[in-house]
Parts: C-alpha cells; structure tokens; sequence
C-alpha cells in the first residue's frame, strides 16, 4: 500500500526548518500533503492561499521537486477530518527542542485517539531548524533582515507586508 503522510502546520510564514522538515519527509514517504491549517490559537500575519504560495515558491528555491508533494489548506475542522479524508497513514510533525516536544506530544496523542493516526517526529537540522515562524515574522515587523531563515520570496513578502 503507497504511504501518505501528511505534514500540518500554520507556516506563517514558511522557514527554511520547514523547507528542509518537506524535502526530508518526502523522501520516505509515497505522497506528502503539505497542509496549511487555520490554528484557532493565532491570528494569522498572512492568508491561508498567501501561505500556500510562499511554501511552493520556497520549495522551488530550495530546489525540491514537487513530484510526490501537494500543497493545500484546511480552512475549518479538525486535523483528523482531513487525515480520514485523504486515507493518509501519518502525521509529521518537525521538532527543535523540548518545548516543541511539550507542545506536539499531547496533540499526537489527542490525534491518535481521535483516529489511529501515528505522529512521527523528525528533528530540525539546527542549520535551519532553531528559528521560529513568530521570531521571524518579529524580525521582519522590526526592519531586521531574515534571509537566513527564509527563502528570498518569503523575505520579500514580508518586506511588503511591513511597508
Ligand atoms: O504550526 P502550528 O501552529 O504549531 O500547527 C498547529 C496545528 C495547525 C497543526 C494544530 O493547531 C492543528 O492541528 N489544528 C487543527 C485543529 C485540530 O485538529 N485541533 C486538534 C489537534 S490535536
């Protein structure tokens, strides 16, 4: 049976611990879904199809070819609506430390027993992997540079943003 693994997130914006997190996982897996998801939690800086344009655009980049990966959103509902939906197997979740760990554990644990669905975790390369959307997007508010972080259409789009 062909493994479909699906890797969720706010990705606002995408980070280049993202990036490498995608080119990772669609290596061990059939297909990879890539899902934009609206975090009840967090006002979102952009919208979910801006979202959607940054991860391919940074992707492309990156040169990570697209073949075995889908980019898409969920608007509403729950993860495991989607999970059911697409027939997908796992859930990939990237984590930089401890408290990423705090955070994930118990939501692969609710996902889990909302519908069987396995988390696997896949560490962050420290090289790309320390910074987080929200310091990003912190740096950028500020007119500091982030390009060491994110791809240069994610930069300029929060160039844009912050004008
Ligand atoms: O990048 P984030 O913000 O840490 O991602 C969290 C996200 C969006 C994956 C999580 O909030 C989520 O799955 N939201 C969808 C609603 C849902 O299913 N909630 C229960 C999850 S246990």
């Amino acid at each position: 049976m062909a493994k479909l693994a699906v890797y969720p997130g706010s990705f606002d914006p995408i980070t280049l611990g993202h990036v490498d997190i995608i080119a990772r996982s669609s290596k061990l897996f059939d297909q990879l879904h890539v899902l934009v998801v609206h975090n009840p939690e967090k006002q979102p800086r952009f919208d979910s199809s801006q979202r959607v344009n940054l991860i391919r655009e940074s992707l492309a980049e990156a040169g990570v070819a697209e073949d075995n990966i889908t980019i898409t959103e969920l608007s509403t509902g729950l993860l495991v609506d989607y999970i059911r939906k697409v027939d997908a197997q796992v859930l990939i979740k990237g984590f930089r430390n401890n408290v990423d760990l705090d955070y994930e554990l118990p939501m692969a644990k609710v996902n889990r027993d909302l519908s069987g669905i396995e988390t696997i975790f896949i560490s962050a390369d420290p090289q790309y992997g320390l910074v987080a959307s929200s310091l990003v997007r912190q740096v950028a508010a500020l007119g500091g540079p982030v390009e060491n972080y994110v791809s240069k259409a994610v930069a300029k789009a929060l160039r844009e943003q912050s004008k």
